[in-house]
């Protein structure tokens, strides 16, 4: 048995949520490392849709311990909120919850400055989901953040959200031009929010240290993808938290030596909301068709979610980063009418500076490996390999053999060419449909 991250190798929204729910099963444990209520889980059992922003998917199984670790950026409304609609659901939540009293919160003001900062960016804007995330993210660098101990201080609270406040309403008001908050109003909310969250709160990074050192099996729940990392993202198009394995570490304060393995969940092709590059996004009927029969709309904002076939030179990217042990590859099944299937395998970048970045000044030349300057990557093209379709229905096989062959060999073809062993195959929505052809905490 092994302590497993399951992290996106996309831009999100691969379908973690499904992949964690059946891992769960073999799990003791379920940690959330990074982002906030960004985040959308889809998680559907018994036909019934389950949507988790900051609650690990793990709730929804009896008996597991579900943590949401330092690396978290926390709304503690939109957390309550959720946790009341858990409950409403009959699903428990209680002593199975543990929120660390280090993870930074997410204030009114960073919600505003978010939105408002979106606006002021016109046709730069990021596309964020318009939660606080960023902004309360550079707070906490800043070290400025206010953190889920200090709504248990009320004077340390009070102090430092007047402190904030007064830098921030005078933002609001003379450069956004929008109604400055109030820090009474903010200060009550959140000595409510306090009192209903207080039973949950802990020192998780101790909590899940011990649980590892008893056995307990550990699942690290990623949430948004690789290529959407502040690091190792298409910088500045990406959210602001390490959404890879990295994470997993400083999110939760887990040594790297306990991560046993890093499963790569990635879909059959590739989607990406909000703005930035996307070499390989299908803007024709193609793309619609895929985003209609994958039902690609976000999770938590409803945006359409942009389309495209597989980008390997992404994937690459994401295997080295990440080191995955082993992949997921999600949602084989939206392919099915496909005639003939596309794989981005590089890029053909044409360079319209004088100071290229290869040796092939002003030609056009194959990049083999992600670029890291988003402009470059705004120019790329991808050069692709097409495959056969199988113009069969493949959903709810659970079996590879099941598969057409065509499948069969899409599925091959993605292993031999990102060199790392396939896992599991999602076939469908629901919890059973899918091929398991390794488990990778039983392995
Ligand atoms: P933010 O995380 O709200 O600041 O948004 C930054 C970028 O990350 C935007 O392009 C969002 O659409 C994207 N993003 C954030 N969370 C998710 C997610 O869970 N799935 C997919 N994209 C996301």
């Amino acid at each position: 048995m092994a302590n497993i991250a399951v992290i996106g190798a996309q831009w999100g929204d691969e379908g973690k949520g499904k992949i964690v729910d059946l891992l769960t099963e073999d799990a003791d444990v379920i940690a959330r490392c990074q982002g906030g209520h960004n985040a959308g889980h889809t998680v559907v059992i018994n036909n019934k849709k389950f949507i988790l922003h900051l609650v690990p998917s793990g709730i929804l199984h009896k008996n597991k311990t579900c943590i949401i670790g330092n690396g978290v950026v926390i709304d503690p409304k939109a957390l309550i909120a959720e946790i009341e609609g858990l409950k409403k659901e009959g699903i428990h939540v209680g002593k199975n919850l543990f929120i660390s009293e280090n993870a930074h919160l997410i204030m009114p003001y960073h919600v505003a400055l978010d939105q408002e900062c979106e606006k002021a960016k016109g046709s730069k804007k990021i596309g964020t989901t318009g939660r606080g995330i960023g902004p309360a993210y550079i707070d906490k660098v800043a070290r400025s953040g206010i953190r889920m101990r200090d709504l248990f201080n009320s004077g340390v609270f009070k102090e430092k959200l007047k402190v904030n406040l007064s830098d921030i309403n005078y933002l609001l008001e003379n450069k956004y031009r929008i109604k400055k908050l109030s820090p009474e109003k903010i200060y009550a909310d959140y000595m409510k929010y306090a009192r209903y969250l207080s039973p949950f709160v802990a020192d998780t990074v101790v909590l899940i240290n011990k649980l590892m050192a008893k056995g307990k099996e550990v699942l690290f729940e990623g949430a948004q993808g690789t290529l959407l990392d502040v690091d190792h993202g298409t910088y500045p198009y990406v959210t602001s938290s390490s959404a890879s394995v990295g994470g997993v570490c400083t999110g939760l304060g887990v040594a790297p030596t306990k991560i046993d393995g890093v499963l790569g969940v990635m879909k059959a092709y590739t989607t990406r909301v909000g703005a930035g590059p996307f070499p390989t996004e299908l803007t024709d009927n193609l793309g619609a068709a895929l985003r209609e029969r994958g039902g690609e709309y976000g999770a938590t904002t409803g945006r359409p979610r942009r389309c495209g076939w597989l980008d390997a030179v992404g994937l690459r990217h994401a295997v080295r980063i990440n080191g995955f042990t082993g992949l997921a590859v999600t949602k084989l099944d939206v392919l099915d009418e496909a005639e003939k299937i596309k794989v981005c395998i590089a890029y053909k970048y044409k360079n319209p500076y004088p100071t290229c970045i290869c040796s092939r000044k002003g030609k056009a030349c194959r990049l083999q490996e992600m670029p890291h300057s988003v402009s470059v990557l705004e120019r790329c093209e991808p050069i692709y390999k097409e495959l056969d379709g199988w113009r069969k229905s493949t959903v709810g096989i659970t079996r590879l053999k099941d598969l057409p062959g065509q499948a069969r060999a899409y599925i091959d073809y993605i292993k031999n060419l990102l060199n790392v062993k396939i896992d599991l195959i999602s076939t469908g929505q629901k919890r059973d449909e899918v091929i398991v052809l390794r488990n990778p905490i039983r392995r």
